[in-house]
């Protein structure tokens, strides 16, 4: 299995081109199901996720092709997706336990041939995640559900129909399913409580050009009408503002000074706030933003929470960079209770931080020392890499297969900033 080796202490300069978003870019992929015309995505970004989504339609029969792309700045693929005929309506386990978000096809499916069977996904590192929302939303549109063999067994044979669903807490995965299920179900359907991410936006933009009336985009309730056939479409897709924000905390860390080319503060801005309050510059640039410091880091408080807040996926990296300011930084997780695996890793590198219930109390240190920590999952082993950039000698990265499925080319990234930092194969 390959590791990543970092020898700390380099400040990161020039700049880093971020690529296209991974959450935003499976959702998109998976609407291809709703139609027989082709879906174009561009700025599509290499990763370890995205190859497992191809396989996972390819078997459901979606047809796709890859061309190098040439969007912008970014050095993303171009996707084009036909599902003429779908071949298949069960979504395996081997699929599904590889990779969450393969759940999303469930209402793509039923919608489109009054059937589904997607295996249920299974524990994951950061908690239980169920998926009991996706599955009442689209009862709610009149599909019969049930849990056969660790599968969930799902029929429309008259189609779908619109319903008014309300949300009872808010989901990214769930939203997403039912706005797609919703584009093929007969009439319009109402979702109250909806999560407002960029991600959900940039699908609900895409399914706009695919012809499915919505409104409401980027707010709470999405209304969607439903169609009966949907068109052809070209779609770029949104940055990742993760990444983004994850290079901001990197460059941070280190003092650095980099532009980041194809960034979005416009998506970040709860992590922007809290970056300043901690003494970080952000400069919007005709390209992106800049980042650098002038003075040392202050410990701030954060709490994770629904978009527009301060994001899940950037708290373990948040809490690496809170590691060597000066003064406590206490840490909330509202959204997944067992995201701190983190901590006793940052521990082993000399960090002081003390987990209350869902609370860390991130006191600061003035040094860490690089050490072989192991990765648990995407947003904790790059919190690793963080602490690495700025710890004296050499920190040892293992299960780097965590941070392949959502960084690309994160080590080539971060060298041709001045990073010490190389894959070690095997
Ligand atoms: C997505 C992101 C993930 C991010 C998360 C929260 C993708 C591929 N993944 O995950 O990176 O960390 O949003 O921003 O886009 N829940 C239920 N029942 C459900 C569904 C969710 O109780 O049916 C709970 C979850 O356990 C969690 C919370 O709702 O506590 C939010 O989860 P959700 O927004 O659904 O996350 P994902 O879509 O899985």
């Amino acid at each position: 299995m390959d590791r990543i080796r970092i020898r700390g202490g380099r400040q990161l300069k020039g700049e880093i081109v971020v690529s296209g978003s991974k959450n935003a870019c499976l959702p998109l992929m998976v609407a291809a199901m709703l139609t027989d015309k082709p879906l174009t995505l561009k700025n599509v970004p290499r990763l370890a996720d995205i190859t497992t989504m191809i396989a996972l339609l390819k078997q459901h029969g979606v047809e796709i092709s890859a061309a190098p792309g040439e969007n912008g700045h970014s050095h993303g693929t171009t996707l084009t997706l036909r599902a003429d005929r779908i071949t298949s309506t069960t979504a395996p386990y081997d699929i599904v336990r590889k990779m969450r978000a393969s759940v999303l096809v469930l209402g793509p499916l039923v919608a489109r041939e009054g059937e589904a069977r997607v295996s249920l996904p299974g524990g994951c590192a950061i908690g239980a995640r169920p998926v009991d929302l996706h599955i009442a939303g689209l009862k709610a549109m009149g599909a019969e559900i049930e849990i056969d063999g660790g599968y969930m067994v799902a029929r429309a044979p008259k189609g779908l129909r619109g319903a008014r669903y309300t949300f009872p807490k808010v989901s990214v995965g769930a939203t997403e399913n039912l706005m797609m299920a919703a584009a093929l179900a007969k009439g319009t359907t109402v979702l109250d409580n909806a999560a407002r991410e960029p991600e959900i936006t940039d699908l609900a933009e895409c399914l706009s050009k695919m012809g499915v009336p919505i409104l409401g985009i980027g707010t709470e309730t999405l209304i969607i009408e439903g169609v009966e056939q949907l068109k052809a479409a070209t779609h770029a897709v949104v940055p990742d503002r993760i990444e983004t924000g994850t290079y901001a905390m990197a460059i941070a860390m280190t003092a650095g000074d980099v532009e980041l080319v194809g960034g979005r503060l416009d998506l970040l801005e709860a992590a922007a706030q809290s970056l300043r309050a901690a003494g970080v510059v952000l400069d919007k640039t005709n390209r992106g933003f800049r980042v650098h410091r002038a003075n040392g880091l202050h410990g701030v408080d954060v709490m994770t929470e629904p978009y527009p807040g301060f994001p899940t996926d950037l708290q373990a990296q948040m809490m690496a960079l809170m590691t060597r300011a000066e003064g406590a930084s206490m840490i909330t997780e509202t959204i997944f209770e067992s995201r701190f695996m983190h901590v006793p890793e940052l521990a082993r590198m000399g960090a002081n931080v003390t987990i209350h219930h869902e609370s860390a109390l991130v006191r600061g240190v003035s040094r860490l020392r690089g050490a072989d920590v192991m990765a648990t999952d995407l947003r904790a082993s790059v919190s690793l890499a963080i602490a690495g950039l700025a710890a004296e000698g050499d920190t040892t990265l293992h299960r780097v297969y965590h941070l392949d499925r959502g960084y690309e080319r994160l080590e080539e990234k971060l060298a041709a900033c001045g990073a010490d930092i190389e894959r070690l194969k095997g």
